[in-house]
């Protein structure tokens, strides 16, 4: 069986880093297919320096453009490598433009797909990514479920039972193969001066908050509200869409908010388990923060990782500033004694196994 991953942003990166490693240590044939969707050094390559992967095997330069541009040129070139490579199973992990491209491609051309992280659902279609995880885990044969809720979500829209794997969320392994590393190698909090527990960690990156000054210009005069009420820094590092939006609508960053560059894993993960509280809209930290005992307060209107409400590791409350310090105000009591729902850290190590038990059926 020869099987092609398929990669291209940041989280996807560190996500499947446990299933490639599962699958180095295997004697499956494997090919990684970079799209290119990310590719300053900050948020690709040094991920894979840091995770110690190999280079991609394609990488397909497929760069920024609109979703239709995006997409299109990643479809258009994924099917060229794919029939190249033809393998007989893709992997495509979330919800990202390369997530869609990669699984349309391969069901066009026949191809087994299995769909890493599937079942999860915010029911709000104003997100780029809810449109994508639908249509890719239709088209997708084997759901690798990272949560008892997605794999109901996955069995109401009538996908097969048969084909759908409860193994947890990669990120559980990823954090806890790199928390201890971050520990270690990590300075950041001796270079932007900052002192364990006495500073809040901030993202915001998604299209349906970045991409409206209202919305942005909300999030930061909620960074505002807390400079003023607490005297703790805030860190916050900036994903090239913010940054370039910031600009655009000539925003201004509040005193008491310090911006870095995007930062390694090992970074962030040191910047996140000593922070007092991570604001934030990334999917990814959300998790993360759980998994971590990290008081989360998360900058939007839905989730699709409701898991971490349910613990009371994360409170919801979207982009209005006066929602955002209260938010806040409320999770900085909350005592972190919740469970972590995503898993034991062994989701790399299931999926390979179904894949594994796969190889006579494909
Ligand atoms: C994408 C994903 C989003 C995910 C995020 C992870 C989709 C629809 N969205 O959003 O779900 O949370 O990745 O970070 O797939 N840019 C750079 N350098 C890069 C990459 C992007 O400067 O390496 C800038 C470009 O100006 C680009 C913009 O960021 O236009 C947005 O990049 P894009 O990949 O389209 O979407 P993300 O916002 O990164
Ligand atoms: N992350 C990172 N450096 C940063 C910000 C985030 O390494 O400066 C990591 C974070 O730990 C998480 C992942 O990137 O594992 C989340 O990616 P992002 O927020 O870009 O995407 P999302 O999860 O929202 O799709």
């Amino acid at each position: 069986m020869k099987i092609a991953v398929i990669i291209g942003t940041r989280p996807e990166i560190i996500k499947i880093s446990p299933v490639i490693r599962r699958l180095e240590n295997s004697s499956l044939d494997y090919k990684v297919i970079h799209t290119g969707q990310h590719y300053s050094s900050n948020m690709d390559k040094i991920f894979f320096d840091e995770l110690e992967l190999k280079e991609p095997d394609y990488n397909l330069h497929v760069g920024s453009g609109s979703h239709a541009e995006e997409t299109g040129r990643m479809i258009i070139e994924t099917e060229r490598v794919l029939k190249a490579v033809k393998p007989n199973l893709v992997l495509v992990l979330g919800d990202t433009n390369t997530a869609l491209a990669g699984a349309l491609s391969a069901v066009k051309l026949r191809i087994k797909i299995g769909h890493i992280e599937a079942g999860l659902r915010c029911y709000d279609k104003n997100t780029p990514e809810e449109v994508n995880r639908v249509v890719v885990d239709h088209v997708s044969d084997y759901l690798f479920a990272p949560t008892d809720k997605a794999v109901k979500n996955l069995l109401s829209e009538s996908i097969k039972e048969k084909n759908i794997f409860l193994t947890g969320n990669t990120i559980v392994d990823a954090v806890y193969e790199n928390s201890k590393i971050a520990d270690i190698k990590s300075s950041i909090l001796k270079i932007l001066n900052l002192k364990n527990n006495e500073y809040f960690l901030v993202t915001a990156h998604r299209e349906e908050n970045i991409d409206f000054k209202e919305k942005f210009g909300g999030i930061l005069e909620g960074l505002k509200l807390l400079a003023d009420s607490f005297s703790t820094p805030i860190v916050y590092p900036i994903h090239p869409r913010a940054e370039k939006n910031i600009k655009k609508f000539d925003l201004k960053i509040p005193d008491g908010v310090l911006l870095t560059p995007p930062l390694g894993y090992l970074d962030f993960l040191k910047l996140l388990f000593n922070s007092r509280l991570v604001l934030t809209d990334s999917g990814g930290v959300q998790e993360e923060a759980c998994i971590l005992k990290i008081p989360c307060v998360t900058l939007r209107d839905s989730t699709e990782r409701p898991e971490t409400l349910n613990v009371g590791s994360n409170l919801l409350v979207g982009t209005n500033p006066d929602k955002i310090i209260e938010g806040v105000n409320n999770m900085i009591k909350r005592k972190p004694d919740w469970g972590n729902p995503f898993g034991d850290g062994k989701a790399g190590e299931r999926i390979v196994d179904v894949i594994r038990s796969l190889e006579v059926n494909i």
